[in-house]
């Protein structure tokens, strides 16, 4: 636990009775200070004082939650009005306590509070327990013959490039080579490589040591190393910058990356899936992609077709997809006629199978215990 008090009574007070009460206590004498222990190491709950010099309780507050959202911050109010401990509550506090700290009070808040961080991670262990992969759906030809090249390719160690349009199911194959490989029980960890600005994606895919730059303040691993022995998933690795290709590259070839800021090589044993709905060949011509890495990437290769040309999945996906609403949503399943089905067969998919599901989701929401035609017709925009 940590404390951040400036005065120095309050803080041994606290100290001497948590430590009686089992806990470990580290100590700090402003904001500041509370700040830079915060980030250094993890702490399951923070005591902090309000009013304190340099840093205040409130900026403290408001930084560690940005640093670490699940550790509870319990403040102490000293000269506190109780509009300040409501304020603070809203910005994220777990609770507060008033200066002097009625024991029980402070003992129970304490509990509660730490029996909350063991909550909140218990269930995200469990979340992820329970989250098996989704099933691929469809008896199509190519779907059958992407799940048969999935069963064979997923054992291996080979290097996989996943390729088609927005929503076609790109990262569900990632999932399920993953799953259905020797490495399922270590992590899957996926990095989209758009989503990272230019300048950011280096230290998110290798680490950072600790000052390395501005706002590295404190040691950071990257999702290779997180990989370890596990599969690293590079979703629309072709808007990766040519400059952080060179480093995947070299990272494919020796097995090593380096953090940023750091002066050695670590070694990572991870299995690289990359999938783009770009097509690399053409961007290789451009001079956007780096030759050189495609071969590495592209040692077996899966083009997911799009929903159009596989529309004989639609029924299969419809009647999955209205199993999995119905249940979210707790309902029974709503049926669906025959001549509804045709409908939706016949409109143009340009969202794949991700603007199937939500075309379902719209009309589980909208129709009556069956959808019908016109439930179809009104609710779903044909082009
Ligand atoms: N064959 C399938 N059976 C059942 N659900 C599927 C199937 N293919 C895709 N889905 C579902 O459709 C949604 C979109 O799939 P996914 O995220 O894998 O697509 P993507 O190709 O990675 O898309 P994007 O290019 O936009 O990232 C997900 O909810 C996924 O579970
Ligand atoms: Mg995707």
């Amino acid at each position: 636990m940590l404390i951040i008090d400036d005065e120095a009574s309050i803080r041994k007070t606290l100290s001497e009775i948590l430590s009686f009460e089992g806990y470990k206590i580290t100590e700090a004498v402003d904001g500041e200070e509370g700040l830079k222990l915060f980030s250094e190491k993890t702490f399951n709950t923070v005591l902090c004082d309000i009013k304190m010099p340099k840093l205040d309780g409130m900026e403290f507050l408001e930084k560690a939650t940005t640093i670490a959202p699940d550790v509870p911050i319990i403040m102490i109010t000293g000269h506190g009005t109780i509009e300040t401990a409501v304020e603070a509550v809203k910005k994220g506090a777990y609770d507060f306590i008033s200066k002097p700290p009625d024991l029980n009070r402070l003992l129970i808040t304490l509990r509660n509070a730490l029996e909350r961080t063991t909550l909140v991670t218990e269930t995200k262990v469990l979340k992820k327990k329970v989250s098996k992969v989704q099933e691929i759906v469809g008896g199509s030809a190519p779907i059958q013959k992407i799940k048969d090249t999935i069963e064979k390719v997923a054992p291996t160690e080979a290097r996989v490039l996943v390729t088609g349009e927005n929503g076609v199911g790109k990262e569900l194959v990632a999932r399920w080579i993953h799953e259905l490989s020797s490495r399922s029980n270590s992590p899957l960890v996926e990095v989209n490589c758009a989503a990272i600005p230019t300048e950011l994606i280096e230290s998110e895919l290798f680490g950072h040591e600790k000052g390395s730059f501005t706002s590295a303040i404190k040691q950071r691993i990257g999702k290779f190393e997180q990989a370890n022995g596990g599969t690293l998933f590079l979703d629309e690795i072709g808007d990766m910058s040519l400059n952080a290709q060179a480093k995947v590259l070299r990272a494919l070839q020796e097995g090593k990356i380096t953090r940023v800021g750091a002066d050695k090589d670590i070694n990572v044993d991870v299995r690289v899936i990359a999938a783009t709905n770009k097509d690399l060949l053409q961007e290789v011509e451009e001079k956007n992609f780096r030759l050189d890495l495609y071969h590495r990437l592209s040692v077996i290769l899966i083009n997911v077709p799009s929903l159009n040309e596989r529309k004989d999945d639609i029924p299969l996906l419809v009647d999955q997809f209205l199993d999995d609403i119905c249940k979210d949503y707790g309902i029974s399943k709503k049926g669906i006629e025959d001549k509804a089905i045709d409908l939706l067969q016949e409109y143009n998919w340009t969202g794949n199978i991700r603007e199937l599901r939500n075309v379902v989701e719209r009309l589980v929401i909208l129709s009556g215990k069956t959808i019908t035609p016109n439930d179809v017709k009104s609710y779903v925009a044909m082009n």
